[in-house]
């Protein structure tokens, strides 16, 4: 454990090569994204010479991925830099970078708190770490917080060093073009860029050379994934990529995540009902049932448009799980737009939900010319009638599984039990069942006989084939 700043050995004046600083410890909140990005900043370093590090206490680097999405997920996070402040005072010499959204927002601000932050770097900039962390040892604070039109991160393959080896997360896109008047995602992110697709089915080919059985492919709108060759003749959308990754491997499982309700199409649909492994769940966040408040989101899409779009997933892949993602409460919101979320949650009958109180963020369009100005008491109700609803939904999705059979893919084993197994249905639904012989990584036909507020619970079944 470096106990103080290195010195270069040769020559002391100098300051430090990255490889030098040895142990790199990072800790990622925030979206499916920011974990695959940790993975991309984890695999710079190592190519660099630093090790990973899960233990804190012995790290010479300490990076934090970070969220802008709400109020409360920067609070966390400055929580989190009081607790790495501790260990800059026992350990002089740790370098902090806070990296991602949070560090593309806030920027230089970052800085001021200079007894702390060492290193800022934004999610574009994760190539030059190693240029940062040398620059930070020489004592210099360090900032790159450039967006790239172009950064995929595509020849970099990500280190996966998760909770197992059977599930993993590959980024297909980078950025938002959508502007949604709430949210800080183009801003901190950027615009819109695909990945190559001959990369994409490169690492998904390594993956499953390595034992993985399942990948989420990850865009914050899959579905204007578009790659276009050199000469601007499109050469591909995301159904064709999807059915691509899909055709690799008939035991490998393919999800995704997520997708935009303007532009979900049905040649999309038609594609995950045509291969048994594309998983029969789709993420489509309505955030409101009101079309009025639609509109000053800049969804692009009305309570109407989106329930055709849920009939279309109900009709073209019966008994696919459709889940969300909620706002309460957002600007000008009335009781009576608050009504008809609670009757859209009940028409299109969620499988599950994210569910979130609109919390005001600083630059983005709400942020600068809507008003926030629904109570936060009024926020608090809204948003448990929003919960005390989907619970009940989402207990009655369960119910309906009880006595059928489904192919769950064993991810890892239980948190309770050593004797359990952990898995997911193609439904996207979390199981837990008795280990037997199987093992993580396998496909095992679960009977469901029960299920708790998240989780089904079942038991091997070897004789009856499964409903999915
Ligand atoms: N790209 C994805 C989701 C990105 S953020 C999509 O468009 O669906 C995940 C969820 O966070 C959003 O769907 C939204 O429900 C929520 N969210 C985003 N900004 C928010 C804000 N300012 N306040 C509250 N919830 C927010
Ligand atoms: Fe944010 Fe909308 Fe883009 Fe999703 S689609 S990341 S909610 S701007
Ligand atoms: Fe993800 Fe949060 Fe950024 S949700 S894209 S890490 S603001």
């Amino acid at each position: 454990m470096l106990k103080e700043k290195p010195v270069n050995k040769t020559n002391p004046a100098a300051h430090v090569t990255p490889a030098e600083y040895g142990r790199v410890y990072i800790e990622t909140f925030g979206c499916q994204m920011n974990v695959s990005d940790s993975q991309v900043a984890v695999s710079v370093l190592k190519k660099k010479g630093l090790e990973v590090t899960d233990n804190i206490g012995e790290a010479d680097v300490i990076l934090v991925n970070t969220c802008s999405i709400r109020e409360n997920a920067e609070k966390r996070v400055w929580g989190r830099l009081q607790v790495f402040a501790g260990e800059k005072k026992r350990r002089p010499g740790v370098i902090v970078g806070v990296i991602g959204c949070m560090a593309e927002r806030l920027k230089s601000q970052l800085l001021d708190n200079s007894a702390t932050v060492d290193i800022v770097a934004g999610p574009d900039a994760y190539r030059k770490l190693p240029e940062l962390i040398e620059e930070a040892s020489s004592g210099q604070q360090a900032i790159n917080v450039l967006l790239s039109r172009e950064e995929t991160y595509a020849d970099i393959e990500p280190v996966r060093s998760g909770k197992n080896n059977v599930t993993a997360f590959v980024s297909i896109m980078r950025g938002c073009n959508n502007f949604c008047s709430y949210c800080v995602v183009p801003f901190t992110r950027g615009r819109e860029r695909s990945r190559a697709p001959s990369t994409i089915l490169g690492e998904v080919r390594t993956l499953i050379e390595n034992g993985y059985k399942e990948v989420t492919l990850l865009g914050q709108n899959v579905n204007s994934y578009r790659w276009t060759d050199s000469q601007g003749d499109e050469v591909m959308d995301f159904p064709e990529l999807i059915e691509k990754v899909a055709l690799l491997s008939p035991d490998l499982r393919v999800r995704f995540s997520t997708s935009h309700p303007k532009d979900i199409s049905d040649k999309l649909l038609y594609t995950i009902a045509a291969h048994k492994n594309i998983c029969k769940h789709i993420h489509l966040p309505v955030q409101s049932g009101s079309s009025r408040i639609l509109k000053l989101m800049n969804r692009a899409y009305t309570r109407e448009s989106y329930m055709e779009r849920i009939n279309a997933v109900k009709t073209i892949i019966p008994g696919c799980t459709v889940t969300t993602d909620i706002i309460a409460g957002f600007c000008s919101e009335t009781e009576k737009d608050h009504q008809q979320t609670i009757s859209l949650i009940k028409e299109a009958g969620f499988d599950f939900a994210f569910m979130f109180k609109y919390s005001e963020r600083p630059g983005t369009p709400a942020g600068d010319k809507l008003t926030d100005d629904v109570a936060e008491e009024v926020k608090t109700r809204r948003l448990n009638e929003i919960i005390e609803l989907q619970n009940s939904l989402s207990a009655e999705s369960k119910k309906n599984d009880l006595g059928k059979v489904y192919k769950v893919l064993a991810e890892s084993f239980s948190k309770k039990s050593e004797n359990e197994l952990f898995g997911r249905t193609s439904h996207n639904k979390s199981a837990v069942f008795p280990k037997q012989n199987y093992q993580p990584g396998d496909y095992v036909n679960v009977k469901i006989t029960g299920h708790t507020s998240a989780t089904l619970i079942g038991c091997p079944e070897k004789t009856l084939s499964p409903v999915l």
